[in-house]
């Protein structure tokens, strides 16, 4: 039996994401710069190459696989990919596929997601108000994401929305967006802005709204129960006894999560990230490319990478100033 993969700290690594493109159609103003330049497509893995990745980290004990970007669903003839990892479902090796998407291309694909063995989508969304939303996206549109919302519930998708705590932009929408989801019967997770990229003017600390805060906020108007449940992933969930809904937190500044990570990230051209907030990557597409014959080196290259996975990211506000910031964009790894 082949062995599963540890890390240096003993945590077992299950969680593989995988940006498949750093383009997208959109340039949230937190993410991407106005002008951002992309990677050349020769730069890429191939939809093959990318399904020979994946599949030899389902070997070595990966059991869910999340698709990222940029966006995902912008990457030509991703569904091809998509319905390639179905085996890997029906073999059982695979627990979860999934995605993290902006949500403007699932009116297209919910269907073909759904029929691909995909259960739920996290789709990102910071408002509902049409205005802020092209503000904030700078080229999108919000009724386009709301279609995409609807079709991938009547699809049978489960729903969650990521919306990133920003000050002064979502703060005055925190009960509108949580009764809007306990309507729909959408999970809600809120995710504080972490430092990475530049983004053309930098101002993090201006855009930081703790989760705490949020939080605080949140029980003067419901009654916070925290959940025990974990779902593997770095969110945090409490239950408002009111509606009975789920609201997550994604708090890496507040309260680091590192100590039970359990996850690495694959980029567009190969690079294995061992974690989102630091630098260190192992570079696995020469050791795929190299050895069209037999995936050994790969696999000697994955479980050397993981024996570098660091303890965890330095991101730190604390001190008036931004800390521990890479210089990655979101997406290039992928959130
Ligand atoms: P679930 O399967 O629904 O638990 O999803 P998830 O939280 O693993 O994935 P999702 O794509 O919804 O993650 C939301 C965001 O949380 C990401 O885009 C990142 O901003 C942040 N995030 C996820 N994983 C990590 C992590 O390992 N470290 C840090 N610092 N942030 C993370
Ligand atoms: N900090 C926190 N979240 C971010 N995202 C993009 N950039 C940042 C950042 N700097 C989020 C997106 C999406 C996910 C992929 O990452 O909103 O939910
Ligand atoms: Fe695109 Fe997501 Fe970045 Fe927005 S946050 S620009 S939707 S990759």
């Amino acid at each position: 039996m082949t062995q599963s993969l540890i890390d240096p700290f003993q945590r077992p690594i299950s969680y593989l994401r995988v940006s498949v493109t750093d383009r997208c159609d959109f340039r949230c103003v937190y993410c991407m710069s106005e002008n951002m330049t992309f990677l050349p497509k020769k730069e890429l893995l191939t939809l093959e190459e990318l399904d020979r990745m994946c599949s030899t980290f389902v070997r070595l004990g990966v059991e869910k696989l999340r698709i990222t970007g940029g966006e995902p669903l912008v990457r030509r003839d991703i569904m091809t990919f998509f319905r390639r990892m179905t085996r890997h479902l029906d073999s059982g090796a695979l627990k979860e596929l999934t995605l993290t998407t902006n949500g403007s291309q699932l009116e297209r694909f919910a269907g073909d997601l759904y029929a691909a063995g995909v259960r739920r989508v996290n789709v990102s969304l910071d408002t509902l108000d049409e205005k802020k939303f092209a503000d904030v996206t700078r080229w999108g549109r919000l009724p386009q994401v709301l279609r995409g919302l609807d079709a991938a519930q009547a699809a049978g998708l489960r729903v969650k929305l990521n919306a990133v705590a920003l000050k002064g932009f979502n703060e005055d929408e925190l009960f509108s967006m949580t009764e809007w989801c306990a309507e729909r019967d959408m999970d809600l997770t809120w995710i504080e802005v972490m430092p990475m990229g530049d983004i053309g003017n930098e101002d993090r600390l201006d855009q930081y709204w703790k989760l705490t805060d949020l939080r605080a906020r949140l029980a003067e108007q419901y009654t916070v129960t925290d959940l025990p449940e974990r779902t593997g992933g770095p969110a945090r969930y409490v239950r408002l006894e009111e509606t009975g809904q789920k609201i997550g937190f994604i708090t890496p500044l507040t309260h680091n999560f590192c100590e039970s990570c359990n996850r690495v990230r694959l980029t567009c051209t190969g690079e294995l990230f061992m974690c989102l907030g630091q630098e260190d990557n192992a570079d696995l597409r020469a050791a795929l490319r190299n050895h069209p014959d037999s995936d050994e080196p790969l696999e000697a290259a994955i479980r050397a990478a993981i024996a570098l996975k660091p303890k965890g990211h330095d991101f730190d506000y604390s001190r008036q100033g931004v800390d521990g910031r890479v210089s990655r964009h979101m997406s290039h790894t992928g959130g």
